[in-house]
């Protein structure tokens, strides 16, 4: 079992929720994270949920090579999780350099140094994106990959080969690397604490913190990004699976990567769709009141319909 596990992107959404859960299993947890796109929080919030004031926390851009080497030499690291990434989907479409700079260099960065330091079993953030509109549903780790429509989605799609090519040359080398790519559908929800959560910064672009924060006022009207697809009530259908769910499937992944060989895939899903205005309808009954909305043009870049077949990684 890996022992210590760098979390890259620790202080953020899933991060946060997946280090919590870590540190519940008897892991030792390092974070790096250069909270672009959060503040400390929600790493306050992990210290008080877990009780633990002393995880290592390291400030740093995974861009910078020189700052991770620093981490893997300060600490014996058994495995990475590496969150550390660019995800607005339209903003990778505006700065695609941005995007594939980014994401891209600091993947080769945590490959590149933990090869160095003699090896590590790595946890890819990969993301159903990569499955585009299937013809297919629901869909299966075979389901094939579609040309990613955005930047965004091919830095998830090289990623995943990078990832496969690393752990095939270094299967003989020293530096042994062994990885898993874990294909989210769409992580929601918090912590039962709620001392931890979605907390982006600016406009929210995903659907749930939308929801949460017209619900609070904080914003004046959820839009819908279109009620023309060809769905039961036109809007658009994914597989929302709760964040802590989903943080557990780490836990598990971590296990399976030190007895796997070759790259291993897994979808983390649920199993079910539910369109945009069933998500506001059951959010509506839960708190209480309703929530205001309007119907919108299709975002761009938008598919009608997408959910997991989960049954590889329930099986494993
Ligand atoms: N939606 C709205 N209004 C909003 C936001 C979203 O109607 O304000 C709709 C979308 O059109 C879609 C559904 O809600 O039908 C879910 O949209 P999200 O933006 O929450 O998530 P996506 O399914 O678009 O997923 C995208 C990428 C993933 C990525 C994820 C997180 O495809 O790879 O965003 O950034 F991981």
């Amino acid at each position: 079992m890996s022992k210590k596990v760098l979390v890259s992107g620790g202080a953020g959404y899933i991060g946060s929720h997946v280090t919590v859960e870590l540190i519940a299993a008897g892991y030792e947890v390092v974070v790096a994270d250069n909270l672009s796109n959060c503040d400390l929080t929600c790493f306050e919030g992990v210290k008080k949920i877990t009780g633990r004031d002393d995880i290592p926390f390291y400030q740093i851009d995974c861009c910078d090579y020189a700052s991770v080497d620093k981490v893997f030499t300060e600490h014996k690291i058994d495995a990475v999780i590496h969150f550390a990434a660019f995800k607005a989907v339209g903003e990778s479409v505006a700065e695609p350099i941005m995007y594939y700079r980014n994401n891209l260099v600091s993947f080769l960065n945590i490959l590149e140094v933990a090869k160095n330091h003699g090896g590590c079993n790595v946890l890819f953030s990969s993301s159903a994106t990569v499955y585009g509109e299937a013809e297919v549903l629901p869909v299966t780790e075979q389901t094939p990959r579609l040309p990613a429509t955005s930047p965004y989605g091919n830095t998830k799609q090289m990623c995943e080969d990078i990832l496969r090519d690393v752990v095939a040359a270094t299967a003989a080398s020293e530096g042994v690397v062994k990885g898993i790519a874990l294909r989210y559908f769409n992580p929601i929800g918090a912590h039962p604490s709620a001392l931890i959560g979605e907390l982006p910064r600016g406009v929210p672009n995903n659907l749930v913190p939308f929801i949460t924060q017209t619900a609070i006022g904080k914003r004046e009207c959820l839009s819908i990004f279109g009620n023309d697809y060809p769905t039961a009530d036109g809007t658009g259908v994914r597989d929302y699976i709760h964040v802590v769910d989903l943080a557990i499937g780490h836990l598990h992944a971590l296990k399976k990567v030190c007895s796997g060989t070759g790259l291993n895939i897994y979808n983390l899903g649920t199993g079910n769709g539910y369109s945009v205005l069933e998500v506001l309808r059951a959010f509506e009954k839960a708190c209480g009141h309703p929530i205001k909305f309007e119907i919108a043009p299709r975002r761009p870049g938008d598919i009608a319909t997408c959910f997991s077949d989960p049954s590889k990684a329930k099986a494993e």
